[in-house]
């Protein structure tokens, strides 16, 4: 079974794209610190694919002891690397946090593939990379845009770098999903969105609301120029979103495409914020107590993807729909108390 490095393979995208692997045939081989996943990811990914998957507790900024993943796993043949930190807010307090984790690893994660001769990687990135765009639906030729925090620049930075690499004659290939709105959890309930503390990203904080954590979801402002004044997002399902990691994988593998490429990965759709809280209220049949406050800073009001490049290119399509994507969530939620009460 061909061997993928998965960096933050215990994190939220990167368990479900563990699973996703696992059911297309590869072997993963997770590399994750612990830093803002925990342990039990791990079982939840056995349990759905009935088996251990091996994890080596690494830091990928820390190039000696990656070096040693790649010395005692031998043939890997390509890296997925999630591995990094995603609070907007934290990284305006603590931007160091940010560039030295974010764009550290993926530095010194080049160097030691450059050192194994791998030279395969599918890279996280995300739509934070167009700001606030002036044609909607944003396509990969969609101008990249100033970051509008540190973790929005460790993204556009890590892309630049990606490219520097790729101008320099290196035998890198490698891709950067552009993610949209990832939500949901795998439909077993066995794996999800672990938030640390309170959530910032509206679907957790959904299901933290409707169970009772929370006390109430405040929307952040009706004013915007979209039909019912809330803004617009893309919310993909995470397992398509995994999906879309296997196939870029499949595309590398098959030595096709430029060597670096950039794919947008969302539905196509925008849903307001309003018609993602109705579509949760639908789907699990429970009503959310929710109230109209005031825009967020730095909030972008319209974003949603073309998709056209990721179908074309990479075959890659989305199965699951809103409501399903909540459902999912709200199942995972209700697991996490489920297994909380049972402590
Ligand atoms: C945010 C980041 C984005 C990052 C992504 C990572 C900002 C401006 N953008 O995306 O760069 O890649 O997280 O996960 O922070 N909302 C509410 N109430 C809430 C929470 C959210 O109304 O309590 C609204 C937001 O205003 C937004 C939508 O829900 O319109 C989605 O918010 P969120 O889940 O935080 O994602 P983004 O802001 O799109």
């Amino acid at each position: 079974m061909k061997k993928i490095l998965v960096t933050g393979g215990a994190g939220y995208i990167g368990s479900h794209t563990v699973v996703e692997l696992v059911e297309a045939g590869y072997e993963p081989i997770i590399v994750d610190n612990f830093s803002n996943s925990e342990e039990s990811a791990l079982e939840g990914i056995a349990a759905i694919v009935g088996r251990n998957v091996t994890c080596h507790r690494v830091d990928c900024t820390d190039s000696k002891a990656l070096r040693e993943v790649f010395e005692k796993e031998q043939d890997i043949v390509g890296v997925i690397h999630f591995a990094a930190n995603k609070a907007v807010g934290e990284s305006v307090e603590n931007p160091l946090k940010y560039y030295h984790n974010n764009v550290g690893s993926l530095v010194a994660l080049l160097q030691v593939m450059e050192e194994f001769k791998v030279n395969k990687l599918v890279f996280s990135s995300s739509c934070t990379v167009y700001g606030v765009p002036e044609s909607l639906p944003v396509t990969e030729e969609t101008p990249v845009q100033k970051a509008n925090s540190p973790y929005g620049n460790t993204k556009k930075i890590c892309e630049e770098i990606l490219t520097d690499v790729a101008a320099s004659g290196s035998t890198l290939k490698s891709i950067a999903l552009r993610y949209f709105n990832p939500i949901g959890a795998h439909p077993s309930a066995k794996i999800g969105e672990l938030p640390l503390g309170v959530p910032s990203n509206l679907v957790p904080f959904i299901t933290q609301t409707a169970i009772g954590m929370r006390e109430q979801l405040t929307i952040f402002g009706n004013d915007y120029d979209t039909p019912d004044g809330t803004n617009i997002r893309d919310y993909v399902h995470v397992v398509d979103l995994a999906k879309a990691h296997v196939v870029a994988v499949e595309r590398l593998l098959e030595e096709k495409g430029e060597s670096l490429e950039f794919f947008n990965i969302g539905t196509g759709n925008g849903t307001t914020v309003l018609e993602a809280v109705k579509a949760f209220e639908s789907a699990t049949g429970v009503k959310l107590n929710y109230k109209i406050g005031p825009r967020r800073a730095g909030d972008v009001p319209k974003i949603y993807a073309d998709v056209a490049k990721a179908t074309e290119a990479l075959g890659f399509k989305t199965t699951s729909t809103l409501e399903e994507a909540m459902k999912s969530a709200w199942d995972w939620q209700v697991s996490l108390k489920e297994s909380t009460a049972k402590v």
